[in-house]
């Protein structure tokens, strides 16, 4: 809108990614430790109302997309609830959310009809035992429920999320590529980034996305380049004549820091500035000191003028302080 907050590097932030929990019904190995992950106390968390509290004011200063992430934002009491609020918010024209799907069967329905869009799945493999490894005890058939219902309430256009880890699921590329072809999807392949707790997935060697791309073309022919929306992290491609869509988002060998529009409200009540960067601005201690609503967009403002150009992962700069769980991706 014509309120438009830029950062200092004259970034236009109009999406604001928050983490409902940082709990999680799965443990993904590129996402989550086998062990000792920690998770915040329930009264560090923030509230329904205090969450609503900041998307208010995000809207007031030109965020218009919101996204729900986790952990795993549907284990959060009153997802419904909150996706309602935040759809009703004047201002925000988006709500979407990233899940990895065990519950969507359950709850796409009223998902929709309180006002979310669409959903971005996580599958990482067609593989039911595979799946079960890579998740650490999930279940594929749950996914697929999940998949199918978010498309019956018309959560779509679907996409779906596969991190390809060597070893794990590099080979399985092109038959994840090829759900794409009689399916209005996109299915888009990520680089795994070294966030904290899954250094042994990192140090396995990075897929790339060339190599990925790759890998789906020796099999199913040149892709056909496509033009993205503006801000989508991915570069979208087609196998010719399909129904849907292939993205590459490839945060390590092509950072996309530059046409970044987000910034991220933790389930903790912090603005994280950058997903790969251990720079925050609590907003917790704002709304529970009474503060009012323009002390949190002065708050947010601040936090969107510190926020770091990019990260440094092409350096060897790892300092991300936190799990993706704990940020939400
Ligand atoms: P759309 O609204 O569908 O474009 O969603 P999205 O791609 O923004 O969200 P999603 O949660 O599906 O993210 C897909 C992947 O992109 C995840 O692995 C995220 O961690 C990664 N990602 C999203 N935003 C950023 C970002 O700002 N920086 C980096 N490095 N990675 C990001
Ligand atoms: N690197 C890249 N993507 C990741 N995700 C989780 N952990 C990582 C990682 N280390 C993805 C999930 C989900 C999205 C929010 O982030 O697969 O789709
Ligand atoms: Fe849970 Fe998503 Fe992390 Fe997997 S990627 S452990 S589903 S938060």
């Amino acid at each position: 809108g014509e309120r438009l907050t830029r950062d200092a590097y004259g970034r236009p932030m109009t999406y604001l990614r928050i983490s409902l929990t940082d709990r999680c019904n799965l443990r993904c190995v590129y996402c989550m430790p086998a062990i000792g992950a920690k998770f915040a106390p329930r009264d560090e968390l923030l509230t329904d109302e205090e969450i609503i509290t900041v998307v208010r004011a995000a809207a007031k200063i030109g965020f218009s997309k919101i996204r729900l992430t986790g952990g795993e934002p549907t284990v959060r009491p009153h997802v419904v609830d909150i996706v309602r609020e935040i759809a009703n918010t004047p201002g925000i024209d988006d709500v979407s959310m990233t899940t990895n799907g065990l519950l969507l069967a359950r709850l796409a329905e009223d998902l929709k009809a309180a006002g979310l869009r669409r959903v971005n799945v996580s599958i990482d493999t067609l593989k039911p035992d595979r799946f079960t490894r890579i998740t650490r005890g999930g279940k594929i058939e749950k996914v697929w429920a999940g998949i199918e219902a978010a498309e019956a309430a018309g959560l779509t256009p679907i996409k779906l999320n596969a991190v390809v880890v060597r070893g794990q699921n590099d080979d399985e590329v092109a038959d994840l590529a090829a759900l794409t072809i009689d399916r209005p999807w996109q299915m888009r392949f990520i680089e795994v980034m070294p966030l904290e707790g899954v250094g042994d997935v990192h140090d396995s060697g990075l897929v790339t996305t060339a190599e990925t791309m790759d890998l789906i073309e020796q099999v199913h022919g040149p892709l056909e380049g496509l033009e993205a929306p503006p801000g989508d992290p991915a570069r979208i491609y087609r196998i010719q004549g399909a129904k849907g869509t292939i993205g590459f988002i490839s945060p390590v060998s092509q950072p996309f820091c530059a046409f970044c529009n987000r910034i991220r409200l933790t389930a903790d009540g912090k603005l994280r500035l950058c997903l790969l960067r251990n720079d925050e601005v609590d907003v917790r201690d704002i709304l529970r000191s009474g503060g009012t609503e323009e002390d949190l967009i002065e708050q947010i403002r601040f936090g969107v003028w510190r926020k770091p150009w990019g990260h440094g992962l092409a350096e060897g700069d790892r300092n991300t302080g936190r799990g993706m769980s704990q940020i939400g991706g």
